[in-house]
């Protein structure tokens, strides 16, 4: 194997204000599983301010929110009432402004979520579509077409939803609206010159209020060409895995997407410094440059590791991949090893790998109710801790999601009764769902909820949770949390300009790099041990044996000693 080294200048100085995302820690809160302030088993606003002081102890650069808004939660707060108030639930515009307040003062940014490719079906637009006539205004700022056949009862076209189910719902009128999701997730018609002058309003509102930046929810879903006839599909897999045509799908990323992007950047550049965006577009990583463009959003979401087994060649082939294409197009290479719409890493990591005995064994898992193929916990989190070592130690933006820090595994036996996301209904429980994932945060080892309220939290935690607590692992130097904490403080330290180069040894069962500044970032996926570089180990993932670095595990080294 060639050593392969980024080029991009290696800069000494601390990236310019306008420049913080480029190299930030980007910590994902799910609000209403994150800390619950008044007991009603629900996360909220101020109970995220009350742990302000836990996350400027972690060491991130930003947290990310996801959807606070009013919301009747058909898909987690991804179903939006009103863009620019927050849920009475989770809390008043104050208390957003004294959240946002408190973490800016401990240097923090804050970004939050914006969801433009649907509203819900309570947003006042849907109320007013559904109350107006047929081919009216109000119906245009929506995708309203008549059914087929000859009483129009049959959809307009045979789409699947996203989550299960057909794509349109019949209004008492006998039009069909488009539904990509829920049925109580509308599709906006991005062709209405009032949708896209709302969203502009939606941006200054929060870039008013001092929000630093938005990720963008479903990006490369906004343009979509209805032209009739409406015919079938083509498979969106032949998208994502690049044998479908760039740009011929008639729902997802369109190349006239980015038009919509180049208006927002006029917005966001309004701003000192620019307001950053992070897009969430499922696309082929060839057409991710688009989205991550400096004239559009800025910055994509590349998912490239989280599907990666763990395994050297592909995450060698990935890193490698990911940072040349981030230089070629302008823009910072973004880490994601969990979020809350997929199964925890240190889980997908004790599962066997993808190519062996089944092709998703961790969505057989979940189906099985954590039952088959067996989990090895213990490897799952050796493993995940020696990723997010190796992923911290790169160039890019890294996006941590709640929970992680504590190395929390997806909980796999929530009762059916008790299940919230579409996902699991209307797939008719052959899916899951997200729920294991957004399980509310143990803080505390007794107690009610373990410290996230004072009352039951809205997705039941497992007993044995106080265990994997902050308070419990607070005070362990091992613990996961320690780990996160001395690697987050170490990288504020070492971390200079965005290259790094492979060392000699980087192969199919080591990953050795150099950074800038005299550290590298060595990690043995196994089977067994190898002897470290020369140098002093500043932070491991997992114990040392003397000068050997285990199986599944990470270090990083600093040059002398
Ligand atoms: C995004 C969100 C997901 C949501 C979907 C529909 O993929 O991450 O949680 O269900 O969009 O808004």
């Amino acid at each position: 194997m060639h050593p392969v080294s980024t080029t991009r200048s290696a800069s000494t100085a601390r990236p310019a204000a306008a420049d913080w995302w480029r190299q930030a820690v980007v910590y994902q809160i799910y609000p209403r599983s994150f800390a619950d302030s008044d007991g009603d088993g629900i996360g909220d606003i101020n109970g995220i301010t009350s742990r302000v002081p836990y996350l400027a102890s972690l060491g991130i650069d930003a947290v990310w929110l996801s959807p606070f808004y009013p919301s009747a939660l058909a898909d987690g707060g991804y179903d939006v009432d009103d863009y620019r108030d927050v849920d009475p639930v989770l809390g008043t515009l104050a208390d957003f402004d004294e959240l946002i307040g408190r973490l800016h003062a401990q240097q923090i940014k804050v970004i939050v979520d914006i969801v433009p490719n649907h509203t819900s079906n309570r947003h006042a637009w849907f109320r007013e579509a559904l109350a107006a006539p047929k081919g009216s205004p109000a119906r245009d700022r929506y995708i309203f077409r008549d059914g087929l056949g000859p009483d129009g009862s049959r959809p307009p076209a045979d789409w699947k939803s996203g989550f299960g189910g057909p794509a349109w719902a019949r209004v008492p009128d006998g039009q069909w609206y488009l539904h990509l999701f829920t049925p109580q997730q509308p599709d906006l018609n991005w062709e209405n010159r009032e949708v896209r002058d709302d969203f502009l309003t939606t941006i200054r509102f929060w870039s008013d209020r001092g929000v630093d930046g938005f990720r963008v929810d479903v990006a490369h879903g906004l343009a979509k060409n209805m032209a009739e006839p409406l015919g079938a599909l083509p498979d969106e897999k032949h998208m994502i895995d690049g044998t479908l045509p760039a740009g011929s799908h008639p729902l997802w990323d369109r190349d006239e997407v980015q038009d919509i992007y180049a208006g927002w950047r006029q917005v966001f550049n309004e701003y000192d410094p620019p307001r950053m965006a992070v897009a969430e577009a499922w696309v082929h990583p060839s057409r991710r440059p688009r989205y991550a463009s400096p004239r559009g959003l800025g910055q994509a979401f590349s998912f490239d590791l989280l599907q990666a087994d763990w395994n050297a060649g592909e995450y060698l082939r990935t890193i490698t991949d990911n940072l040349s294409d981030a230089q070629r197009q302008g823009s910072s290479t973004t880490w994601v090893l969990s979020n809350h719409d997929v199964i925890r890493h240190p889980t997908r990591y004790g599962l066997p790998p993808k190519d062996d005995r089944t092709a998703q064994p961790a969505r057989d898992w979940l189906l099985s109710n954590g039952t088959s193929p067996r989990l090895d916990r213990g490897l799952g989190l050796r493993r995940a801790r020696a990723a997010i070592l190796l992923v911290l130690a790169l160039p890019g933006s890294a996006y941590l999601y709640q929970g992680e820090e504590l190395g929390l595994p997806e909980i796999a036996d929530i009762p059916e009764n008790r299940r919230q996301d579409p996902v699991f209904t209307r797939s008719h429980g052959t899916e899951k769902g997200r729920d294991g994932c957004r399980v509310p945060l143990p803080w505390t080892q007794h107690g009610p909820s373990f410290g996230f309220g004072a009352g039951h939290a809205h997705l039941p935690q497992p007993g044995w949770f106080g265990s994997v607590s902050v308070e419990v692992q607070r005070q362990d130097p091992a613990s996961t949390l320690s780990m996160y904490r001395q690697a987050l403080s170490w990288r504020h330290k070492l971390q200079t300009g965005e290259s790094m180069e492979w060392m000699p040894g980087t192969g199919d069962q080591v990953l050795h790099f150099a950074r800038p500044g005299g550290w590298r970032s060595m990690t043995n996926f196994g089977p067994g041990p190898v002897p470290l570089p020369h140098g002093i180990v500043v932070v491991s993932s997992g114990p040392l044996d003397g000068h050997q670095l285990p199986a599944d595990t990470t270090a990083w080294i600093r040059n002398g000693g």
